[in-house]
Formats: structure tokens, sequence, C-alpha cells
């Protein structure tokens, strides 16, 4: 059970601070938006790059972004030990997730809320991770939509199916509230930016929401 809190959420004058407010979760995860693929701007790869710089922990980078085939392996190649692309924006993902792993990062997958998981199940064999998102994607602090749970039991069960470690992470509206039919759904990486970042002591959210994912599984 892994905690991936959302810098989204964090205050971007402060960013180092930030990622060392956060030093006991599993990565740090760093949301890429262009204006294209969703309606708002974050940040890029040369932000991206100072952060890996003095981030204490591992960078889960989600690219909401255009053409992730041309532009998703450098952040790979910048040292990102994770990189996730969306499939509604990728023209050869399997090619993608290929060049993502050949530059060392653990290569990820992103459904958005209307994304059917069974067309792609059979791309599992090229993925590391398969990220269900949990709000349509764009924007922190948005309410979670349960029905996604569906999706991750689908993906839970084509992971058990094929065997292997695949992670399965979720990403938005994900609190106290609501990460326990997550982990019971069969996801094991939970995105959390309003709920670490609004929280009074970012650390000590990271080590409730972990304890609570772990608590409530039986698979
Ligand atoms: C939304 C981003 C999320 C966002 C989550 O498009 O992908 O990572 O930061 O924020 P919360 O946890 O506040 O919903
Ligand atoms: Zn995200």
């Amino acid at each position: 059970m892994q905690i991936s809190p959302s810098i989204l959420s964090a205050d971007f004058a402060n960013l180092q601070a930030e990622l060392e407010a956060v030093k006991n979760a599993d990565w740090a995860h760093v949301d890429v938006m262009d204006a294209h693929f969703v309606p708002n701007l974050t940040l890029g790869l040369p932000v991206v790059e100072s952060l890996l710089k003095v981030s204490p922990v591992p960078i889960d980078c989600h690219l909401m972004i255009q053409d992730p085939d041309r532009w998703a392996p450098p952040y790979a190649e910048a040292g990102a030990k994770s990189v996730t692309f969306h499939v509604e924006a990728a023209h050869d993902p399997v090619q993608l997730a290929r060049n993502i792993r050949a530059q060392g990062a653990r290569a990820s997958m992103a459904l958005k809320p209307g994304t059917p998981w069974a067309p792609y199940a059979e791309l599992l064999p090229e993925l590391d991770m398969v990220l269900v998102m949990t709000v349509e994607p764009g924007f922190g602090g948005q309410s979670f939509m349960a029905e996604q749970m569906e999706k991750v039991r689908a993906v839970r069960e084509s992971v058990r199916r094929h065997g292997g470690e695949i992670w399965i992470q979720v990403d938005g509206g994900v609190s106290a509230a609501t990460i326990e039919q997550c982990a019971q759904a069969g996801a094991d990486v939970f995105v959390a930016g309003s709920a670490v970042y609004g929280a009074q002591n970012a650390a000590q959210a990271v080590d409730e929401l972990r304890a609570l994912a772990t608590s409530c599984v039986h698979r």
C-alpha cells in the first residue's frame, strides 16, 4: 500500500519544502497539464528536472498532455521513476510504454472516468501500473467518483489473471473517507492532493491514509 501525495495542492512557491514535508510518502505525484488535453496548465519538464534534484522520494509523473508518444519518454530520461500517460491521448500505447521502460522508468497508463478498461486489458504485459482516475482530470479538490470502483475491480481481476507485479493507482478525491473502498476494490497506490496538503500535518496525513488502506484489505 503506497501513498503518492499530489503536489498540485502544495505551495508552488515552496516546492522543495513541500516535498520534504512528505518524505515519509512512497512517491511524490507530479501533475503535468498542458492546457490542451485538460483545461488547466501546471508545469513541465524543466520544473520536473529541478524537483528530481531535491525530492526525498521518487517522482511519479502523471502526464495530462497531448502527444505523450513524443513528450512522455523525456520525463523518464530525466529520472522520474514512474511515468503515466493517458491512453486517450496516446497514438501507440504499446510503443510508448516500451520507450518509457527503455529509459528505466515504470510505465503506467491512465484512464479517464469515461474510458472503459476492457479494450485495453491486452496491454497489461507492457505496463507496470494502471491509473484509474476517480475524478475528471484537470483540477484538485474535486469529489470522488465511487462508480469508478467497478473499473478498479475489473483491472484487479485482469492483473490477477495476468500475474506479475502490476500496481493499480487511484487519483482524485482520495481521502480518509474514500481510501478504504479503493483498497477493497483492489487499488494499491493512492494519490492524494488536498487530503495531504490540506491537512494540518501533511506527513501525519500520509501515515494515516496508508494505515487505513492497509487495515481494510483482505485479498
Ligand atoms: C487531477 C490530478 C490529481 C489531483 C488530485 O487531475 O490528477 O492528481 O491533484 O487532487 P485531490 O486529491 O485533491 O483530488
Ligand atoms: Zn494526478
